[in-house]
């Protein structure tokens, strides 16, 4: 279940990313479309014949019993269930929401205003969710990450106080646009175009399958006296916590 009450988190991306990652390893993948918004659906509708195929199921406008009906949905055969969520819904809303799932990915964008919400968000499913932190069975993806920007370093740090999880850290890139316009997942655009992208989805998917406990970053990561370098955004900065120098956004 990808999960974050803050609109344009990221959401619908790593919701549609993981069931095309999951169609082309050969899994039976279904999405779930829990937002009225459709966004989820409108991605598969576009998906073309010749891509692993998913199933789809879409939301009703009736929330109630929703996450038990539309598991009675969900064919047998299906392996993987992949759950995408609407911004803005009612706390009780939340416990109905994760009863059933078995991983809860929270997707924050390095922005003041995200760092804020996710901290309700968090709070909202240990206390009014009551998921315990050592069930392992939330992580959290920084998404839009544009490295070395002194917002990632806070977010980071605050994720790193939360003692929480990062599964991976996505970067800013058109990739995810350009694949979403296909209704394809960035697995299956040419492989040389989003190479880095893969390597940090392979973190996430790692954490899904085997509760990979590899963190994917610490504050420790990053070297002493090394800049932060906000004013420069054009610069192509290499740091232990990417696999090769950080690309600008696209
Ligand atoms: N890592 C990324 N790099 C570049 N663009 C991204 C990335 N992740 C998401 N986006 C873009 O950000 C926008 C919002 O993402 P998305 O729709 O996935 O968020 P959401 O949380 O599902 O939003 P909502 O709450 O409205 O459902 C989209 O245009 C998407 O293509
Ligand atoms: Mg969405």
């Amino acid at each position: 279940m990808i999960l974050n009450p803050k609109g344009g988190s990221g959401k619908t991306t790593i919701a549609t990313n993981l069931a095309a990652y999951y169609a082309n390893k050969g899994r039976l993948a279904a999405l779930i479309d829990y937002d009225s918004q459709g966004s989820s659906t409108r991605w598969l509708n576009k998906r073309p014949e010749s891509a692993n195929p998913i199933h789809g199921i879409t939301s009703s406008e009736n929330r109630t019993g929703l996450t038990r009906s539309f598991l009675m949905r969900v064919p047998q055969e299906i392996e993987r269930v992949i759950v995408d969520t609407p911004a803005a819904f009612q706390k009780h809303e939340l416990i109905e929401f994760t009863r059933n799932a078995d991983k809860i990915v929270i997707p924050v964008l390095p922005s003041d205003i995200d760092i804020h919400a996710a901290t309700h968000t968090i709070a909202d499913l240990l206390l009014t969710a009551k998921i315990s932190r050592y069930e392992n069975r939330l992580t959290v993806v920084a998404n839009r990450v544009k490295s070395n920007t002194i917002v990632f370093r806070s977010l980071m740090r605050f994720l790193e106080s939360l003692d929480i999880p990062v599964s991976a850290v996505l970067r800013d890139t058109q990739n995810y646009i350009r694949s979403a316009e296909l209704g394809l997942g960035l697995h299956e655009l040419p492989p040389a175009q989003v190479a880095k992208d893969l390597l940090q989805w392979e973190k996430l998917v790692n954490w899904l399958e085997h509760d990979d406990k590899q963190p994917v970053y610490s504050p420790a990561m990053v070297p002493a006296g090394h800049s932060c370098p906000q004013t420069q955004p054009d610069r192509v900065v290499k740091s232990p916590l990417f696999e090769g120098p950080v690309e600008r956004s696209l």
